[in-house]
């Protein structure tokens, strides 16, 4: 079954989701999802969001090492976690999250010994994902002003990778394409030990053989590394792995990979 959780097209960086739309789609979420749908006070906090020292903060990490890690709970607040959160459950228990692929269009492999997760786009349509791609426009702004990036725009999927599922090492982006420049990954689950496999491991963007990084999958946690430079890799999950990854582009249509 399509679920109109994504299936809405709509570009969040020309026009405001209407309200109508909006109260539409939730109408719908409630019916597949049933009524424990978390509080909707989604607004991250403005004001912790638009922090400049944070923004300074992220536009350091990228710039001084190429990644980063950081706890963004309470900038972006539980409500709005827990509601992507419960929105990825609901689209894994559909047919909406599809098998992943490498590349784009008629380039599109599926190889599932390269990577095995699902995946399923967002379009800014609900509630919770119009605020996520707020809170983004802010870091794609932020990132603008400090690193002169000229990120255009962005894109973003949920992930699930279930129990067995990995990403083998990997760039997000071919160098000099000016597809993908930033790649921002949030992390959805409670309680993820190390036990629990899944981590995402991070080389070092001058020898891609040193792990100079270790991220747990946990909620709130957010991983930022330049996609073209950061090879990356997700270890095996032992149990059920939710998250979401956003992708900052230089170009203004998309193109190949
Ligand atoms: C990706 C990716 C990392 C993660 O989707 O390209 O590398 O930790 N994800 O989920
Ligand atoms: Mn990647």
């Amino acid at each position: 079954m399509e679920t109109p959780v994504v299936a809405l097209l709509h570009d969040p960086l020309k026009t405001p989701v209407p309200d109508s739309q909006v109260a539409s789609v939730q109408k719908t979420q409630t019916a597949v999802a049933g009524s424990d749908v978390p509080p909707l006070n989604l607004k991250p906090n403005q004001r912790e969001v638009l922090s400049e020292a944070w923004l300074d903060e992220l536009a350091l990490g990228l710039s001084e090492h190429g990644w980063m890690s950081l706890d963004a709970r309470s900038r972006l607040g539980i409500n709005l976690l827990a509601a992507l959160k419960h929105e990825v459950q609901i689209l894994d228990r559909t047919d909406a999250m599809k098998k992943a692929g490498i590349g784009r269009g008629s380039d599109l492999v599926r190889d599932r010994t390269v990577r095995r997760d699902r995946i399923a786009w967002l379009q800014g349509v609900t509630a919770p994902q119009a605020a996520l791609f707020e809170f983004f426009e802010t870091i794609r702004q932020g990132l603008n002003q400090r690193l002169f990036l000229g990120l255009k725009r962005f894109e973003t999927h949920y992930a699930t990778y279930h129990s067995g599922d990995f990403y083998k090492k990997h760039l997000d982006s071919f160098k000099g394409r000016a597809s993908r420049v930033v790649s921002l990954v949030l992390y959805l689950n409670e309680e993820w030990q190390a036990a629990d496999g899944g981590a995402l491991q991070v080389f070092n963007r001058d020898n891609e053989h040193e792990v100079c990084g270790v991220v747990l999958p946990e909620i709130g946690r957010m991983a930022l590394f330049m996609s073209e430079e950061v090879p990356h890799e997700v270890l095996p999950a032992n149990r059920t792995r939710y998250s979401l990854a956003c992708w900052f582009r230089q170009d203004e249509v998309p193109l190949p990979l």
